[in-house]
């Protein structure tokens, strides 16, 4: 298999410096792969209501946004009327609420840990909206959710190690990036994550080793985007255990160091690039061509 890290002709000169772009021309699309997932949970009707309890839960993150932040669901999002016709809201056909799908929909303020409440919640999608303060950390640990995107918001401060109530998190589609987040990986959240397929963590401002324990446990994981960042010290060779790993972007970070042998195991990448860090080292090409 060709190997498209872009290493101009001289691929063996020493200190190279790989010059893809950081944040285009993924094959790999995060959002494409949430489309999948999304057509899968599609098999929904809603003929009676939803529950008391699921319409309690949705108005407590409503209220949690501020004040005036919700951008107008208030109009539809009306205690005593069916929540699976509100605004965003996807249902089963047993009327528990499966999708709250909210990009682009003007909300400022704080994201409301009680969303994880939602029993049969799978998809939960607030991006591009203007959410500050920090990650509720329930929402990837105590809930159902498998595909949760909060791009593009304005979520601070480090991720909070929760204990897990689950041994086997569902989570497959994780995309925190473009915020403002800070501090490292706590490394035992993504020990939990054993159907991690995609993590997008790029435009952020973690700090310390770039993760790589999820290698270990999520044998699907397949894509992850560290761009933008401040991670340090070597590119881990557990990323060499990440057997079906097809993209790996880690641009713009300080990373230094030079790629660790390990990395060449992995013959199902089809996208590597480390733009802008203090890599250095010779490449061999034997090594680029399985
Ligand atoms: C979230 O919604 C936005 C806007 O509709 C979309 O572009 C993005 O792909 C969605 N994210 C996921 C993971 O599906
Ligand atoms: C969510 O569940 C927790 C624990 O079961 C409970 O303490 C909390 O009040 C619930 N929140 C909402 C909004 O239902
Ligand atoms: C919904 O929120 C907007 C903005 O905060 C407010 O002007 C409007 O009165 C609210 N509508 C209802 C029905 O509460
Ligand atoms: C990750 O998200 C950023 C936007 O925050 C986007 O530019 C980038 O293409 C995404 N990475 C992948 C591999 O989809
Ligand atoms: C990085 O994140 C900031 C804040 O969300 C956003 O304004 C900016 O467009 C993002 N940059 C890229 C390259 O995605
Ligand atoms: C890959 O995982 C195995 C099993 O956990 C571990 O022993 C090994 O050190 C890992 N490889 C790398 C390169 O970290």
């Amino acid at each position: 298999m060709w190997f498209p890290v872009q290493i101009q002709s001289k691929s063996v000169t020493p200190p190279f410096r790989m010059q893809q772009q950081c944040s285009t021309n993924g094959k790999f699309n995060m959002s494409l792969l949430g489309f999948v997932v999304l057509l899968l949970l599609s098999f929904a009707s809603s003929t009676s209501s939803c529950t008391e309890q699921e319409q309690s839960t949705l108005l407590d993150f409503l209220a949690q946004l501020s004040p005036g932040g919700d951008g107008s669901l208030n109009k539809s999002w009306v205690r005593g009327t069916d929540c699976c016709t509100w605004e965003g809201i996807t249902c089963r056909g047993d009327n528990t609420v499966m999708d709250v799908s909210l990009a682009s929909k003007g909300l400022t303020g704080r994201i409301s840990p009680s969303l994880a409440n939602l029993t049969g919640l799978m998809y939960l999608n607030l991006s591009h909206n203007s959410l500050y303060g920090s990650l509720a950390m329930e929402l990837v640990l105590r809930s159902t959710i498998v595909v949760l995107d909060v791009s593009f918001n304005n979520l601070a401060g480090p991720l909070k190690e929760l204990q897990s109530l689950k041994p086997d998190l569902p989570i497959q589609v994780l995309n925190i990036s473009s915020n403002f987040l800070t501090g490292q990986f706590p490394s035992t959240i993504w020990g939990r994550m054993k159907n991690l397929v995609a993590l997008n963590a790029s435009n952020n401002s973690f700090t310390g080793q770039m993760p790589s324990s999820m290698c270990v446990n999520s044998p699907s994981f397949t894509m992850l985007d560290l761009c933008y960042n401040k991670f340090s010290g070597n590119i881990p060779p557990g990323l060499g255990n990440c057997s079906m790993l097809r993209l790996l972007k880690a641009g713009h970070n300080d990373l230094s160091g030079t790629l660790p042998q390990e990395l060449f195991n992995v013959t199902s990448l089809e996208h590597l690039s480390f733009p802008d860090n203090g890599l250095q080292g010779v490449l061999d090409s034997s090594q680029l061509i399985h």
